[in-house]
């Protein structure tokens, strides 16, 4: 595991840009691995301003995202679907055809599942953003997910219901559900980034780097993958 530390989430935000750009260069056919939440959105912009820049071109490459909220269609501007829409995939010239999100409005969950999980064992993750939920969730993967966990149905927890309160008018719209890729689905990935950025997140990131191998913190995991950058903040890394 390799640990670059920040001054600050711009600084972060650019060296994680870097790192993704120069692997859509290396394979302009490559499946990126993608993420929402607040961590990543400078390092979709950075790819953005070099995409405008330098023409980084996204025309052949496909991605794959975490997750999605239940119930929400992919209109509607709470889902992660039009959060990727507009914080990287229109800014990038992406043909939206190869952009795949689990689907929060299917009408069977669990045969939604099955479809994301089929889709995944045909697209490898060249390279797999992630955040850090402050509980050490990794996806929607909360604590006490199994390591061999595949696509599945979410209970949010209360914490990570009340952290993404913030994005919501109130604590009472944020969708109880989700649906994400499990844990193994995301350690499949050929390599995998993580930005993080404050103090919120100290702890969450001391148990992942030097912490045991757990299920009660998801992203502790990452100490088995071979290929694993982890991006943060000065603030983040502040108890390492
Ligand atoms: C988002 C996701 C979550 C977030 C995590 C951190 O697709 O899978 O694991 O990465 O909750 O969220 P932020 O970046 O908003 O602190």
């Amino acid at each position: 595991m390799k640990v670059i530390i920040t001054e600050n989430y711009e600084e972060m935000s650019k060296k994680a840009a870097e790192i993704i750009i120069s692997v859509v260069k290396n394979n302009p056919n490559c499946v990126l691995g993608l993420a929402t939440g607040s961590s990543p959105i400078g390092t979709y912009q950075n790819m953005i301003k070099d995409h405008k820049e330098n023409g980084t071109s996204y025309k052949n490459v496909s991605t794959v995202n975490l997750d999605e909220y239940v119930g929400l269609t992919a209109d509607h501007n709470q889902s992660y679907a039009y959060f990727m829409r507009e914080n990287l995939f229109k800014g990038i010239e992406i043909d939206m055809n190869n952009t795949n999100l689990p689907c929060g409005s299917a009408k069977d969950l669990q045969a939604e599942c099955d479809r994301y999980n089929a889709l995944l064992e045909t697209k490898t993750q060249d390279i797999q953003v992630l955040g850090l939920g402050s509980n050490g969730h990794i996806g929607f993967n909360e604590p006490g997910t199994p390591l061999s966990s595949v696509t599945h149905i979410v209970d949010l927890t209360e914490s990570t219901i009340k952290d993404n309160s913030r994005l919501f008018n109130s604590i009472d719209e944020v969708p109880r559900q989700a649906l994400s890729m499990g844990i193994k689905n995301i350690m499949q990935a050929k390599s995998i980034i993580m930005v993080v950025s404050g103090k919120n997140k100290a702890e969450a990131v001391k148990g992942m780097v030097k912490g045991e191998i757990t299920v009660d913190l998801p992203a502790s995991v990452l100490q088995l993958h071979p290929n694993v950058t982890i991006v943060c903040d000065k603030d983040a890394a502040s108890l390492l």
